[in-house]
């Protein structure tokens, strides 16, 4: 007697469509891990056939232990290729979500410009540290006595008149706003052992009027050399390497006779600047000369010991002749369209 297989194709067949439907219909990771238990796991309807197995005639076992084994096979198979795709689609739909948009239109918003004023400053401040030289900063609002006295201004000297310095009330305060750096040269030489190697860049003001080309607060940079057996020629050699420094390798300096109480001998600094506009020229830069004796001494520097020199020039005035500006009003007024020409540097 023949009777039939109790586990047919027929029934597999169904298992198998209805659990490919479900794979097929998970939309994503989630939904698919969610149906994973239903279609694969121990109470799924497959994993009942494969019970079931154990427990039928031996003479159906083979066959039926084929169909359902190929059945199960199919649908890890189906699983996996399911899940496979459903990641790579998931990955897309996060790429795409990340990407940037290079056509979109740029930032309209201006981000700004350091002021011209500053970068040159932090250039020359560059160039001296490059050297070995150190920063040496002082108060903006100064003793008579760092401004003047020590300098080895005379009591009379036309510098210290009413129309020039802004003396700061009371008189008796001897408080004023610094008319140069020189100032720091003093406070350094008290405040520093030596060898001194400073550079003093800073703020300074004078009671004039606002034109092309003066203003009452402007800035300028000073240089002191204290050390044992200075001379002339040192001073010459390290406003060389400044000049070529700022002007190019051809520029050269130049020294006329001059006179400025606290250096001895003083001279006036020219520079030949062949990147001028409208062609090389020699250019007034600032002043220069060694130390005077009175000046050490007044900072308890023994001038039989140790010589010095020093040397300072307006960063305005250095600004305007290095890139053609013409009106100090366009330094002052902090039009970013001014600043934004010397370029975006951080
Ligand atoms: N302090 C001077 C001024 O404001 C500039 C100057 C000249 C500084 C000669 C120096 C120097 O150090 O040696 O005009």
């Amino acid at each position: 007697m023949t009777s039939e297989n109790p586990i047919s194709a027929a029934q597999v067949d169904a298992v198998v469509a209805e659990a490919l439907a479900a794979i097929a219909a998970a939309s994503d990771l989630t939904a698919l891990k969610s149906v994973r238990s239903s279609v694969l796991g121990e109470q799924s309807p497959i994993a009942g056939l494969n019970s079931q197995l154990g427990k039928i005639a031996p003479e159906f076992k083979a066959e039926a232990g084929k169909i359902v084994g190929q059945a199960r096979g199919s649908l890890n198979q189906a699983y996996s290729a399911r899940e496979t795709e459903l990641f790579a689609a998931e990955e897309r739909a996060k790429l795409a979500a990340e990407s940037v948009d290079v056509t979109a239109s740029p930032l309209t918003a201006r981000i700004g410009a350091r002021h011209p004023l500053a970068l040159l400053q932090e250039q020359i401040s560059d160039i001296f540290v490059g050297m070995g030289w150190e920063i040496a900063e002082g108060p903006e609002l100064e003793n008579e006595w760092f401004n003047f006295d020590a300098l080895n201004f005379d009591v009379d000297h036309p510098a210290r008149a009413m129309q020039d310095t802004f003396f700061v009330e009371p008189v008796e305060s001897h408080l004023l706003l610094r008319t140069h750096t020189s100032p720091v040269q003093v406070r350094s030489m008290l405040e520093r052992e030596v060898p001194i190697y400073v550079l003093c860049p800073g703020r300074v003001f004078r009671t004039d009027e606002l034109d092309a080309t003066h203003t009452p607060v402007f800035h300028q940079v000073e240089g002191l050399a204290i050390d044992k057996g200075l001379t002339m020629a040192d001073l010459r050699g390290t406003l060389e390497h400044f000049a070529r420094s700022m002007f190019g390798p051809d520029a050269q300096i130049r020294l006329r006779p001059s006179f400025f109480p606290f250096t001895e001998p003083s001279a006036e600094l020219d520079v030949w600047h062949p990147g001028a506009k409208g062609g090389a020229r020699w250019v007034e830069w600032g002043g220069c000369g060694m130390v005077n004796p009175n000046v050490l001494k007044a900072a308890g520097i023994d001038p039989e010991e140790f010589s010095g020199f020093a040397f300072g020039m307006g960063i305005e005035r250095t600004l305007m002749f290095r890139n053609d500006v013409k009106d100090m009003h366009d330094m002052v007024e902090a039009d970013v369209r001014f600043s934004e020409q010397f370029g975006l540097v951080l």
